[in-house]
């Protein structure tokens, strides 16, 4: 049997597992730096979740142990370069196209023809409907919500629309940049609109689609925290998508953000939060109108 060892750069044997140990100063640091950073409440309950997710990082920078991964992230250079590693570690990103269906049907069947300008006639007139997905993580949310609009589109003349989607994790944004996903990940989408939306990567072993051309030109992407006092987004928007993100964060902090999102928002507009999130109790200008679906007060802050 080999007994060669496997060192990196520092010298680190790669086959010893780093340490995961943390003291207690060192989980308040780490504790703090994430709610300060990204509004995310963090407790001791969750420190088998850093551990695991922080377990590749300290693997990929050869460091031996959480505790020098804190010097490294808080005290030496690691700092800003490191931050973004770090942010995507200990994000949950998950998603799904389609992810709580009823709200696409809620936005198409209710909200939309709510929000549709009126010619003198009663009918519909033209216009262009701004959406954001916010946070989109890997972008099936927003390309969902760009099949959809797609497909009222088709069916109404003069309908035209625009999709958002911001994150904070550049990883996860890159990965909706780019379109391309696992096949297994389309199951939700319903067979009509795979047909129409998705191209499927000519190497078929490959076992990938991508977003076709026509959406991916009306979906944009850009970084955003929703801790920044200011949201640097240009638009006001018809309807934004805030789903399961509220949940990570505490009263207050779900108050500042819905109320900044708020700003962004036309007045009679919607928001759609998870389905297990609620705006009951937060001081905010909306009123419920369905599932997890609030419209914004006109005249609200
Ligand atoms: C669970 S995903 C939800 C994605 C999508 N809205 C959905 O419902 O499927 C939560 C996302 O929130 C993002 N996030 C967490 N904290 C954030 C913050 N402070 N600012 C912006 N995005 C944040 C994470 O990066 C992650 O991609």
């Amino acid at each position: 049997m080999s007994t060669e060892r496997n060192l990196n750069m520092n010298g680190r044997d790669l086959n010893v597992a780093p340490s995961l140990e943390l003291s207690a100063a060192g989980l308040t640091q780490f504790s703090e730096f994430v709610t300060a950073t990204l509004g995310i409440k963090m407790n001791a309950s969750k420190l088998p979740m850093l551990q695991g997710r922080l377990q590749r990082r300290l693997r990929d920078l050869g460091l031996a142990s959480l505790e020098a991964y804190r010097t490294f992230l808080f005290e030496r250079d690691g700092g800003t370069a490191e931050l973004q590693h770090f942010i995507d570690a200990v994000t949950t990103n998950k998603t799904d196209f389609f992810r709580e269906p009823q709200h696409f049907d809620i936005l198409v069947q209710k909200v939309l023809p709510e929000l549709a300008p009126r010619g003198l006639d009663g009918r519909p007139g033209s216009w262009r409907c701004k959406v954001w997905s916010a946070p989109c993580s890997s972008g099936e949310e927003a390309y969902t919500l760009a099949m959809v609009l797609a497909e009222h589109a088709s069916r109404m003349p003069g309908f035209d629309y625009a999709v958002l989607g911001t994150d904070i994790s550049s990883r996860m944004l890159e990965h909706a940049e780019r379109a391309v996903y696992d096949v297994d990940r389309i199951e939700p989408v319903p067979a009509a609109l795979r047909a129409r939306y998705l191209l499927r990567a000519r190497d078929r072993s490959l076992a990938r689609v991508r977003i076709c051309p026509e959406l991916r030109r009306k979906v944009s992407f850009g970084s955003l925290n929703f801790m920044d006092r200011e949201y640097r987004v240009r638009d006001t928007f018809d309807v934004i998508f805030c789903r399961n993100v509220l949940i990570y964060f505490d009263k207050p902090t779900q108050e500042a953000v819905v109320g900044r999102l708020a700003r962004h928002l036309r007045p009679g507009g919607f928001l759609f939060v998870g389905h297990s999130e609620s705006l009951t109790g937060l001081d905010a200008p909306f009123e419920p109108c369905g599932l997890a679906v609030y419209r914004h007060l006109a005249g609200g802050a």
